[in-house]
């Protein structure tokens, strides 16, 4: 097949918004100040918001990390993990306007001193500013510590049970993975709102701050030319793939423990699947979205049976080749077990059981080591009903599909058959694209900037609400039991650089189609 012809969308060139919210004072407050969370992503999202002018003045943080320094040799240590960084988290000027609104405490988590100490910080800054502040806690932490840091908060008066519209209001921001099943996800929500509201709780997926995600509601919901289409009627599957290149880094511990499934099937994919096939809230009010994304999940079809064997693939790497260089099989990573079986790959068919999508297969996939780095939503049609045009022996007409293109090269496009001009009807395909950084030029904002944003106006429109990550549990939890019971599944079965184990394109042949190459 040629490739498509491809024309490019003319978008007007528009500045990125920033649309100024205000946000009242407040207390960020870091717990695991020390880690690589906090220095990757929360300060660098931080400088990126003040220089952009949408950070309050007085905001104040205080990192709580394990490790004894003061309050400067803290400043010194996060200004040197940045200090090599690109664009406003690496100037200089910046830099100093944060600077002095940073304060430590160091303590041990499991100590009661901590989270009193914590709380004494946050009386002394909110005592120097005379006005009202809110109180916002980070969990930069192991999962394993965040009943005992709620409840170490909450008992020290930190983190204070708020009214939604108190402006001394407490907010808790809690990382991935939010439990390791739904016993334990229950477990958790049940420890953390027995101290605070709903409403003050923030379970963070970062993806849902992505720039192309929250598009994927604008395209659906701003424009009526799509949802007529956007249906069993018209959609023959919907693909979704989640490809990295990266391994495991040095994030072994975690990853050994949790696998592809719950690191980013039960968090992203599904959030991503829930926004590709709800139906439109009628306000952009966080819990009427959140309404919708959570029917999604109640309606995806429980498996059973051989739906394990049939309709979920696992994959672990071996050895072999990215970017032109050799690399390690999972197993030779380092503290992974030279026996594990932790699958680093995975591609799953769901079914949802509504009347929108009856019938339409969702194929999600995600892995480890794959050829390259690429995340897209590909929304695949169904052929025309009937061809009244001849096709040359053997050719098949391409299927129209529209693409959203989460990450890199964030964008959409949609593809279509068009005539080759000259005597006689003969077709080729012809991709129309969108490109953001062309639109809007080249923007490096990271997902956090938006969450945390979002978290200091208290709106929680991107964070999960309770009954969804439950629900999400509820999706996985089956096909985690199911794996584990059954060992048959020889590892690793694909190569650093190759596109997953040979099964997974078995598996999305049974419905006729076929993976798309990102
Ligand atoms: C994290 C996972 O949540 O998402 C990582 O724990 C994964 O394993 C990462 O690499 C992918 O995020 P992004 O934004 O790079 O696609």
């Amino acid at each position: 097949m040629t490739d498509p012809i491809t024309l490019t969308m003319r978008v007007p060139r528009v500045a990125p918004a920033a649309e100024p919210r205000h946000i009242g004072a407040c207390t960020l407050v870091i717990l695991g100040a020390g880690g690589d969370l906090t220095r990757r992503k929360l300060i660098p999202s931080l400088l990126h918001l003040l220089a952009d002018g949408l950070l309050p003045d007085d905001l104040s943080l205080i990192g709580v990390g394990r490790e004894r320094m003061t309050d400067q040799g803290f400043r010194d240590d996060l200004r040197s993990a940045v200090a090599g960084l690109s664009g406003p988290a690496g100037d200089g000027a910046i830099w100093e306007r944060l600077a002095p609104r940073l304060y430590h405490v160091a303590g041990d988590l499991g100590a009661a001193s901590t989270y009193e100490a914590i709380n004494e910080r946050l009386v002394a800054i909110e005592g120097q500013g005379g006005t009202e502040r809110g109180r916002l806690f980070y969990l930069a932490i192991p999962p394993s510590v965040y009943p005992q840091a709620v409840e170490g908060l909450a008992k020290s008066g930190a983190l204070p049970r708020r009214d939604a519209r108190d402006a001394r209001w407490a907010r808790v921001i809690i990382e991935k993975p939010f439990g390791r099943s739904l016993d334990t996800a229950q477990a958790l929500n049940k420890v953390v709102r027995a101290v605070v509201g709903e409403h003050q709780i923030y379970r963070i997926d970062h993806y849902l701050g992505k720039e192309t995600v929250q598009n994927l509601l604008v395209f659906r919901f701003a424009n009526s030319i799509f949802e007529p289409v956007w249906s069993r009627h018209h959609v023959h599957h919907v693909q979704i793939t989640a490809a990295e290149c990266l391994g495991v880094e040095h994030r072994a511990g975690y990853y050994e423990e949790a696998g592809v499934v719950r690191d980013m099937f039960q968090n992203h994919l599904l959030s991503l699947l829930c926004l590709t096939a709800m139906e439109p809230p009628s306000t952009f009010a966080a819990d009427a979205v959140r309404d919708e994304k959570v029917k999604v999940l109640n309606a995806i079809r429980p498996m059973q049976g051989d739906d394990f064997s049939k309709f979920a693939v696992r994959g672990q790497y071996g050895a072999g080749t990215i970017d032109g260089g050799p690399v390690a099989g999972y197993r030779e990573e380092e503290r992974v077990a030279a026996d594990s079986r932790t699958p680093t790959y995975a591609a799953i068919r769901f079914m949802i059981d509504n009347w929108r999508w009856q019938g339409v297969p969702f194929f999600l996939r995600s892995g480890k080591r794959l050829p390259r780095r690429a995340t897209e939503i590909a929304i695949q049609f169904r052929q025309p009903p009937h061809l009244m045009f001849p096709l040359p022996k053997g050719e098949t007409l391409a299927p129209n599909v529209i693409v959203i293109r989460v990450q890199p090269d964030e964008g959409l496009s949609l593809c279509f058959e068009i005539k080759i001009p000259g005597v006689g009807v003969r077709m080729t395909s012809a991709r129309m694209e969108f490109g953001y950084d062309e639109a809007f030029g080249a923007t490096d904002h990271d997902a956090y900037e938006t969450l945390l944003l979002d978290c200091m106006v208290g709106d929680q429109t991107l964070f999960l609400r309770s009954d969804a990550t439950e629900a999400a549990w509820r999706v996985v939890d089956p096909i985690l039991g199911a794996w584990d019971a059954d060992g048959a599944v020889t590892f690793p079965n694909y190569a650093a650089g190759a596109w997953g184990p040979a099964a997974a394109d078995q598996l999305i042949a049974r419905a006729g189609a076929a993976w798309r190459t990102p």
